[in-house]
């Protein structure tokens, strides 16, 4: 069922492009639909100028489609973004990196003109946390690095410590060659404090936080799908 939802606010995403566009190309489960969608359009006759892709797994469903890629530093100026998200609070806060590509994520979304989140109805919550925070690591030195987050989440009021994410026995790494911590946190009581001290540690890359950088929400649910502004 949050499939469907996945793919109604995917595809309304995709009716949003316009001929001569350049487009953020997000990542995870819900922007392959928008992508998937977007292939189908250019192949029915739009003209992008290039889609900017936030993963190499996304790169690679794009050039699969048919759709035109471009750089980040070829494009410098996105006219919109669309991209998925883990959850979605208040004024459209939200937490990203699910999918453990926040930093290539933020980075095409700063450059937007306009960015639209798409989700399922379960991804909407009224105080973010619930989803463990991904944190991005330099893997040098990466267990010193996180006992300093620890000791921000805990200056945070936030007792769970951050987890190294693993699969099949070995580290997760990024796109950049970084690892990723996964914080429980629970509630987070002040994201954007908690924002700002987590990207003052040196080793941390990048947070999924993305505070005050989502423009509209397009969040599917049986009865349809909501345009949701901060
Ligand atoms: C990728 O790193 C993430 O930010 C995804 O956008 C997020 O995890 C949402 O993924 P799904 O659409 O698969 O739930």
């Amino acid at each position: 069922m949050s499939d469907t939802q996945k793919r109604a606010a995917g595809e309304a995403a995709a009716a949003l492009v316009e001929d001569g566009m350049i487009v953020g190309l997000g990542t995870g489960s819900t922007a392959a639909w928008f992508v998937k969608a977007l292939g189908e359009r250019v192949k029915g006759g739009l003209k992008i100028k290039g889609g900017v892709p936030t993963s190499e797994a996304t790169a690679a469903l794009a050039r699969e489609l048919g759709i035109p890629l471009l750089t980040l530093d070829e494009a410098r100026e996105l006219d919109l973004t669309v991209d998925g998200a883990d959850e979605i609070g208040p004024g459209l806060s939200l937490i990203k990196g699910g999918g453990a590509a926040l930093l290539r994520e933020k980075l095409v979304w700063e450059a937007s003109k306009r960015c639209v989140c798409i989700a399922d109805a379960a991804k909407k919550v009224p105080v973010l946390g619930r989803f463990a925070l991904p944190i991005e690591v330099v893997a040098f030195g990466h267990v010193t690095t996180a006992n300093r987050i620890a000791d921000v989440l805990s200056e945070h009021e936030i007792g769970v410590g951050p987890r190294l994410r693993m699969k099949d026995g070995e580290p997760v790494l990024t796109d950049g060659g970084n690892v990723i911590y996964d914080a429980a946190c629970g509630a987070i009581p002040n994201p954007s404090a908690l924002a700002a001290d987590l990207k003052s540690l040196t080793g941390v890359v990048d947070h999924g936080l993305f505070l005050d950088l989502c423009d509209e929400a397009l969040v599917a649910s049986d009865s349809g799908v909501e345009r949701l502004t901060p």
